[in-house]
């Protein structure tokens, strides 16, 4: 049980890594909080027209999330943890990217970094969680959409793929929190005022 708590805090301390306020600052850039949607993530990160820092955005974020997962299934033996365990603490790097400790709990919405841990829990479910976004991505052009559609299928194919278990749990937290963290996106595109991927302001 301590392993356990102990991986969880980890996890934790490495999501509470905000690559988009890290990567703006490295490049140069305005914090992303001071625009846009005001999110630290890749999207907003677009909005200030660096391609590059949003691409390292989307990657540093992600990563994280894998390399929780990744330490988890490393040392999976030497700390008795479960499978599902594996997805708590994956859900636990999610959650510090939510609500991090290092940034006075004010975190992005999860996006890139739920794809990062599904990606670490089997590659094939972040696979077609990443198509899904893609799709919608390129048919709608809101980033938000695609990732509120992704996130239910995501739920879908895990189960598909495992069953119901404390697996399927983590992941269907973790889709409701990114639902629950875009509440002012799903408010916007009801409205229609919603900006499209890459455009500059809201
Ligand atoms: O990655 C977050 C995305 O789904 C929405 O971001 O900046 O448009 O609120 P944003």
């Amino acid at each position: 049980m301590l392993n356990f708590i102990a991986a969880l805090v980890v996890a934790y301390l490495i999501g509470s890594v905000s690559f988009a306020v890290v990567v703006s600052r490295f490049s140069g850039l305005a914090d992303p909080r001071t625009y846009g949607s005001k999110n630290p993530g890749a999207t907003n990160v677009l909005r200030s027209g660096n391609k590059k820092a949003a691409i390292l955005t989307l990657l540093g974020d992600a990563l994280k999330g894998t390399l929780a997962v990744a330490l988890a299934f490393h040392f999976q033996d030497q700390l008795g943890l479960t499978r599902s365990d594996i997805a708590w603490v994956g859900l636990a790097a999610f959650i510090g990217h939510l609500y991090p400790v290092f940034f006075k709990f004010e975190g992005g919405k999860g996006v890139a970094t739920a794809l990062g841990v599904l990606i670490g829990l089997n590659w094939a479910l972040g696979l077609a969680t990443a198509v899904t976004w893609v799709v919608i991505a390129y048919f709608f052009r809101y980033s938000s959409l695609a990732a509120l559609i992704a996130s239910l299928f995501a739920v879908f194919y895990n189960v598909l793929l495992f069953g119901i278990n404390g697996q399927a749990v983590a992941v269907a937290i973790m889709s409701a929190l990114l639902i629950y963290r875009h509440k002012q996106n799903i408010a916007n595109l009801i409205a229609g005022k919603e900006s499209k991927i890459g455009q500059k302001s809201k």
